[in-house]
């Protein structure tokens, strides 16, 4: 019997509410295999450090020895100050899979634009800056419709689409002047017919993959938004760039998403803490057993 923690970070409720239901799939799952399982807070550890000898505790108890632990970084903001939990853990003994900082720069969307150019990684076009005007000119540049992001966001919060400069322009001013926030724009795949492809990456391979398509009124598939889930057979070219990026991030696990463009896949976005409700639903996958899989293999390892 191995025994997993379940590493959550809560700082809001929706993000907590999502994660612990994918959390109690995993804990299921380890439980079917005759594993034990169970979730710490990451808010909930303290750790104590008398002369070199550290002492962790969660929840005013000493912490369990666990054969291994799956962090899920359910947040979007100040990742700076989540990056402790998992890196102490992993110094004090313990197997961590998604690693910090493995999934710090996941959580930047210009990092991601970074990091992707530095390694030619097929991409929208895209620009990010701080000022306005040098944002309305890069947007007359790739031509619109376009999408907007903000660097930190998820469920789609802080994604704006805009057919027109003056649909983007007040968009912009917003978010430069009021949050002094740099705006990202990405030309919009079209083609994608507001469809993106999520492939669930575990331990270097494909565990499952699904078509997710907006809904009428919208352009953002997360299934958060009313996206919905869809079979879908990926190209062999999807599956290697997927498998690249999680390895590229270092991720044990990983939710990669692809647009289908003209040109071939582009990577959209690349998250560490996937969830695989609808993932699960579309393909009839055992997508936690797979998790659980892994775990046990990476705690088994010398
Ligand atoms: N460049 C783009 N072209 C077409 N659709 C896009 C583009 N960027 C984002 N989208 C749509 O918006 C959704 C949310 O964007 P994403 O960058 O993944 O933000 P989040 O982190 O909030 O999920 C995507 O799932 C996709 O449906
Ligand atoms: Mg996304």
């Amino acid at each position: 019997m191995i025994s997993i923690g379940i590493l959550l970070f809560s700082d809001q409720k929706n993000s907590l509410s999502c994660s612990t239901s994918a959390a109690d799939e995993i804990i299921k799952a380890a439980q079917a295999r005759g594993h034990r399982a169970s979730v710490l807070l990451a808010r909930d550890l303290t750790f104590l450090d008398e002369q070199g000898k550290m002492t962790v505790s969660h929840d005013g108890k000493r912490l369990l020895k666990f054969d291994v632990i799956i962090v899920r970084p359910n947040f979007s903001e100040s990742p700076d100050l989540y990056a402790y939990p998992s890196q102490m853990l992993s110094l004090c003994g313990y197997k961590v899979i998604n690693k910090w900082p493995s999934y710090s720069s996941t959580k930047n969307k210009i990092d991601q634009h970074v990091v992707a150019y530095d390694q030619d990684i097929p991409r929208a076009d895209w620009a990010v800056g701080f000022r306005s005007h040098g944002i309305m000119q890069a947007a007359k540049k790739l031509g619109y419709p376009l999408v907007a992001k903000v660097p930190r966001g998820s469920w789609g919060h802080g994604v704006f689409f805009a057919d027109s400069p003056e649909v983007l322009r007040p968009i912009v001013d917003f978010l430069t002047s009021r949050y002094q926030s740099p705006v990202i724009l990405e030309r919009f795949i079209k083609e994608a017919d507001r469809s993106d492809i999520r492939v669930f990456v575990v331990g270097g391979k494909v565990v499952g993959s699904m078509r997710r398509k907006a809904p009428q009124d919208d352009v953002r598939s997360n299934t958060s938004n009313g996206g919905r889930g869809y079979k879908v057979k990926i190209t062999k070219e999807e599956e290697t760039l997927s498998i690249r990026m999680a390895e590229l991030y270092g991720l044990d696990i990983a939710g990669i998403d692809l647009l289908r463009s003209k040109k071939g896949p582009l990577v959209m976005e690349v998250n560490a803490n996937p969830g695989f409700k609808e993932l699960a639903r579309v393909t009839k996958l055992d997508i936690a057993g797979a998790i659980i899989d892994y775990a046990v293999e990476v705690a088994k390892k010398k």
